[in-house]
């Protein structure tokens, strides 16, 4: 069985899920159903990615009860305000064909918009009418959490963000424990670059008879984080899921969280803007 978190609202958050960005049509019900097949129990998605009809398809054919899977969205940049949040996430729901969603975030803070505080505030008000089980945020840098938290006097029950060996992101990770907040890892392997090529990370995978992508997603475990890797192969997803039978040392951490080297792209909340 995979750990679960316990979020600051309540919920219980598995240790790793499955991201489904570009996961979309029947190839990507398929994949969504595979995962969940091979044990996935918290799924990730966005009205941006276009495919939260996928997953909802995907959770009505795996056969699971809904209320064994943790499923998330977000709300996207346009739909950022209060009466705005509301609407936005009825679109959300009737995509998912769900009665509630486990997890909403806000996608990006836009500052420039300056609209993230009200729009935290709508989701507020959903979670108070049953149909959001968490509110968090994604790629909220710690002055906008705490700007969050001073104005509603709610602390988001997760923050999602980039976070893999080439960006560890200490300082906003030890934020994140000081306000029990849970931080979720997007991009958890790099999306793919050259991470699992680095000499010390197969070093590593070999020294415990384990595959670098292992080594990867477990030294997000061992952070406290929560990795959502995004895999279309039925194969390749569970290798990433089985990740609960292996412990890194502490020196070994330290190696991996030496590979920093910054973003992967310039996707700087403070600039970056999605709508
Ligand atoms: N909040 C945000 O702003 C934000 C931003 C980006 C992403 N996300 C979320 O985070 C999730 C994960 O991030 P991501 O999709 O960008 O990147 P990722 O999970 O780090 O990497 C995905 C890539 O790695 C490959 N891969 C997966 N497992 C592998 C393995 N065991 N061996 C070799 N290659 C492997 C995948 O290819 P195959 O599919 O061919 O296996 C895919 O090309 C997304 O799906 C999305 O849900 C959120």
């Amino acid at each position: 069985m995979i750990p679960m978190k316990t979020l600051n609202d309540g919920p219980q958050l598995p240790a790793l899920g499955f991201g489904t960005y570009k996961l979309t049509g029947e190839d990507g019900i398929r994949s969504i159903v595979s995962a969940l097949e091979s044990g996935y129990r918290l799924l990730d998605t966005a009205l941006n990615y276009e495919n939260e009809r996928e997953v909802g398809e995907a959770i009505r054919r795996s056969g699971i009860p809904r209320e064994e899977i943790f499923v998330t969205t977000k709300l996207p940049g346009r739909h950022h305000g209060f009466d705005e949040a509301m609407q936005s996430f009825e679109e959300s729901r009737t995509n998912l064909g769900l009665d509630y969603v486990d997890l909403y975030l806000i996608h990006w803070p836009l500052p420039r918009i300056d609209k993230y505080v009200k729009t935290f505030e709508a989701m507020l008000k959903l979670r108070e009418d049953g149909l959001v089980r968490s509110v968090g945020v994604s790629n909220f840098t710690e002055d906008y959490l705490k700007r969050v938290i001073a104005e509603t006097g709610v602390t988001p029950a997760v923050n999602q963000i980039e976070l893999h060996p080439r960006f560890p992101q200490g300082h906003l990770r030890e934020f994140h424990a000081r306000h029990d907040i849970v931080t979720e890892s997007w991009s958890p392997l790099a999306r793919g670059n050259d991470v699992r090529e680095e000499s010390v990370v197969q070093a590593i995978a070999e020294a415990h008879g384990v595959t670098p992508t292992q080594v990867v997603l477990r030294w997000h475990v061992q952070l406290g984080a929560v990795p959502i890797p995004k895999s279309s192969s039925p194969e390749r997803q569970r290798e990433n899921f089985d990740v609960f039978g292996f412990e890194l040392s502490h020196a070994e951490i330290a190696s991996i969280s030496s590979l920093e080297s910054g973003r992967l792209w310039d996707g700087d909340p403070e600039t970056n803007e999605e709508f």
